[in-house]
């Protein structure tokens, strides 16, 4: 599944419509095609602020559009740099509840120039969904989105 969603990662990336599109389409491709994906969403360093701001996203509107550093898994991969995924989002003490569906949570930094400007964030109803090969391919779309930031 992963590997054939890499191409069409790429040619929304190298397609001629502006960022907010292609992440836009991206969020949705993932959410349409990888079945225990059930929100997908970027979230992007607020300017000098030490918090983040929500992107493009997929899945049903959040009131967490903005989410200082520190704070929920988002929060805490801002400071960390670090993929944190969450099998089980009721044992999370510092998590920020967006749905009680939402059984899991993995959310992979996006760098730009070695530096942490963002993430993608990925909820899931399903328990424990997530594998390293989620990490792999979460990684590699952020690389891919990296080039157009
Ligand atoms: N659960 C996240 C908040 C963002 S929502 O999942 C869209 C967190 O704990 O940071």
């Amino acid at each position: 599944m992963f590997d054939s969603l890499r191409p069409l990662v790429k040619s929304i990336v190298d397609s001629h419509k502006n960022t907010e599109e292609k992440l836009q389409e991206i969020c949705n491709l993932l959410k349409e095609e990888i079945p225990h994906y059930d929100w997908v969403g970027f979230y992007f360093k607020n300017g000098d602020k030490r918090e983040l701001k929500l992107g493009p996203y997929a899945g049903a509107p959040t009131d967490h559009t903005i989410i200082p550093f520190g704070k929920g898994i988002c929060g805490q991969v801002a400071e960390s740099n670090e993929n944190f995924v969450v099998p089980d989002v009721n044992a999370q003490d510092n998590y920020i509840a967006c749905s009680i569906t939402v059984k899991a949570e993995i959310v992979v930094p996006l760098f730009v120039n070695k530096e942490n400007i963002g993430q993608i964030d990925i909820d899931s109803n399903t328990a424990d969904p997530f594998t390293e090969a989620d990490e792999h391919f979460l990684e590699f779309v952020n690389f891919e989105v990296s080039k157009i930031l």
